[in-house]
């Protein structure tokens, strides 16, 4: 079965070609040089780059495969949560190319996208934990199957990617500033000390990031030392040398720290309430952009097999966003006789995605 894979959510534009789940080609175009000019993604900017650009993408990738819209099997594209004006972009292209080749539509969850993306490589083990780790989203789910998600808990304020980028930010490095706060605290010493683990005395599974970042902002307008002078990129960032280089790197280290102790305390938490259900869990899997975190691969690895269970954690490309883990959720959807109307609405962020499938041919809406 061959599944187009369309991701616009937020700010990569990205197809992808999965046959009988196995990824074929694919084709991304970021956006981030736009952005990192205002400082985050700027929502009508991204809609314009991804009607300019999705178009040239497909193109390519029909070239490349020498297929054609007729050989597809299916068309699935992530219908929420991200940017409405940019996943009105990707849905709308989408349904234009189920109607013209008469292939089936099918919108895909782009958390559980994410989750799903590792098991292009590997097996995944059901029922597992996942935690998906994004700009957007800090989620755990109970995964029964690919088709069967609970929510176990959830940001309340800022997602772990949103912390990272904002603490860079602080810093003056310009967004996203997640890998680079990953990449000098790699060189320095974590103080387990000197930032909270937020939100976690309490018995909630859920998540809140804002107490983080606001102590690194009162730590940083304390040492005004730290900022850097200019709006850094990858360049700037590798050329800072000598004691500011390594006080920063000491202070990115402590970050990390208490973002992965605290995924971990959840994480840890979950288990313990999954466990309660008969059979508990196989696996752990970890995903979404903050999975590419360093720290975090090694903490959740730590906590895996400490509690026993295979990890799953995706290669670093699959990590951020992408067209394979949309066309592989596709996938293993249309494998299960699941697929949308034309009526298929796109969800921003924020609104609960429905499970509106239609499941062999019955329209089954579960709210
Ligand atoms: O999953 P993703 O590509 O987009 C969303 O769906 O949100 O995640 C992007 C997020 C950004 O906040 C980015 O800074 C963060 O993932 N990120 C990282 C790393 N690489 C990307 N955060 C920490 N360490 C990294 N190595
Ligand atoms: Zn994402």
């Amino acid at each position: 079965m061959r599944v187009l894979g369309i991701e616009t959510s937020c700010d990569e534009t990205a197809v992808a070609l999965v046959v009988d789940g196995r990824l074929v080609a694919e084709r991304l175009a970021t956006q981030v040089d736009v952005h990192a000019l205002f400082g985050g993604v700027v929502p009508e900017i991204a809609s314009r780059e991804h009607l300019r650009v999705l178009p040239r993408l497909y193109d390519e990738l029909m070239a490349e495969t020498g297929l054609s819209s007729g050989d597809l099997d299916a068309v699935a594209v992530a219908r929420g949560p991200g940017l409405l004006g940019s996943l009105l972009v990707g849905v709308s292209f989408a349904k234009g190319l189920s109607l013209s080749a008469g292939v089936p539509l099918i919108g895909v969850n782009h958390l559980w996208g994410h989750l799903l993306a590792p098991g292009l490589a590997e097996e995944l083990l059901f029922p597992a934990l996942g935690l998906l780790v994004s700009g957007g989203h800090t989620h755990t789910y109970l995964i029964s199957s690919p088709v069967e998600f609970e929510l176990l808990g959830r940001t309340l304020d800022d997602a772990a990617g949103e912390a990272f980028d904002k603490v860079a930010k602080l810093l003056n490095i310009a967004y996203p500033g997640g890998r680079f706060v990953d990449q000098l605290g790699c060189e320095g010493e974590p103080d387990t000390t000197l930032f909270p683990r937020p939100y976690v005395d309490n018995p909630s599974l859920d998540f809140s990031f804002s107490g983080l970042k606001t102590a690194v902002a009162k730590f940083v307008a304390a040492n005004p030392g730290l900022v850097l002078d200019e709006l850094a990129g990858a360049a700037e960032v590798e050329q800072l040398s000598g004691e500011k280089r390594r006080r920063l790197a000491d202070v990115c280290a402590s970050f990390n720290w208490s973002v992965a102790q605290t995924l971990k305390i959840k994480v840890e938490r979950a288990l313990d309430r999954t466990r309660e259900q008969p059979g508990g869990v196989r696996s752990l899997i970890v995903a979404g952009g903050v999975a590419a975190n360093s720290v975090v691969r090694r903490t959740m690895s730590e906590v895996a097999s400490a509690a026993g269970l295979h990890l799953t954690l995706p290669d670093l490309s699959l990590c951020t966003d992408n067209g394979a883990m949309i066309a592989y959720a596709g996938w293993l959807l249309a494998r299960a006789g699941y697929r949308h109307d034309l009526d298929l609405e796109a969800i921003p962020r924020g609104r609960v995605i429905p499970a509106d499938w239609i499941v062999s041919g019955d329209k089954c809406f579960k709210g």
